[in-house]
């Protein structure tokens, strides 16, 4: 096969993009989805926090963008059976913490950290199809993409679903200070000059606050399966075109 047409294949990979702010829920959802249509997944957001971690082990400050351009632009990264490997390393649990959210929050503003990433994601796009969650999926990585999902929730919902989260996992945690958190690195990933996070169209929008994870995932899945049947409506229109344009 040659370049393009391999990459034109590739274009035909559905996509199935899912953004959202911090504890929306967009991992998990992203997982579920990806589980029950056998597509791939990418966590986006797992490349951003490990460039936060590489750079620190390196000893190159956050705020320092080349520094952290080439550390991404070079990370030893693997995902063997849904482990993040840095360097062979298990950094899963590492890479979770709240001063790595924060700190892959502030490499992730720069627009040269975000370019060494870009291809790397869209590696990603394999047969059958890909379920990615992040930011700016729907947006710069896969504008193209099938279904776009904006996932979103209230601040004290989230805020609560994380603190639920870190008690069951046994881990201190005080609702205020996440709330804070949340609001920092929301109001950052907003308000950046590049691929800010963003609803998009006004269809994307899943509001989750009165809603569990299986009913979200159940919508999800319902808007994919419309997409699908657009798609292929419009294909056959497509076909027919001569006796449209008549
Ligand atoms: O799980 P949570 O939503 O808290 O965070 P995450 O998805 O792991 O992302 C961590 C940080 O990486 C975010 O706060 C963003 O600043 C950044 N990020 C981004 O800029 N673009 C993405 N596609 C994914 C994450």
């Amino acid at each position: 096969m040659t370049a393009g047409v391999h990459d034109a294949a590739l274009a035909r990979v559905p996509v199935i993009a899912i953004d959202g702010p911090t504890a929306s829920g967009k991992g998990t959802i992203a997982q579920r989805v990806a589980a029950a249509l056998g597509f791939h997944y990418l966590d986006s957001g797992a490349l951003y926090r490990l460039t936060a971690f590489a750079a620190l082990r390196a000893g190159v400050a956050a705020d320092d963008a080349p520094g952290v351009a080439v550390v991404a632009g070079a990370l030893p990264v693997a995902f063997p059976e849904g482990r993040i490997e840095l360097a062979g390393e298990d950094v899963g649990d590492a890479i979770r913490t709240e001063a790595m959210s924060q700190a892959a929050s502030v490499v992730a503003a720069h627009p040269a950290v975000r370019s060494a990433l870009l291809e790397r994601q869209r590696a990603f796009r394999q047969p059958p199809g890909l379920v990615s969650d992040g930011r700016d999926m729907g947006s710069v990585v896969f504008p193209d993409a099938l279904l776009k999902v904006f996932l979103t929730a209230t601040a004290e919902t989230r805020a609560e679903r994380r603190y639920k989260q870190l008690m069951e996992k046994g881990l201190a945690a005080n609702l205020a200070s996440i709330l804070h958190d949340l609001r920092t690195r929301d109001a950052r990933d907003s308000g950046r000059a590049v691929a800010p996070l963003q609803a998009g169209a006004p269809e994307a929008v899943l509001d989750s606050d009165d809603l569990t994870i299986e009913e979200v995932v159940a919508i999800v899945l319902e808007r994919y399966r419309i997409a699908v049947r657009v798609q292929a409506s419009g294909r056959s229109a497509g076909a027919g075109g001569s006796t449209l344009q008549d």
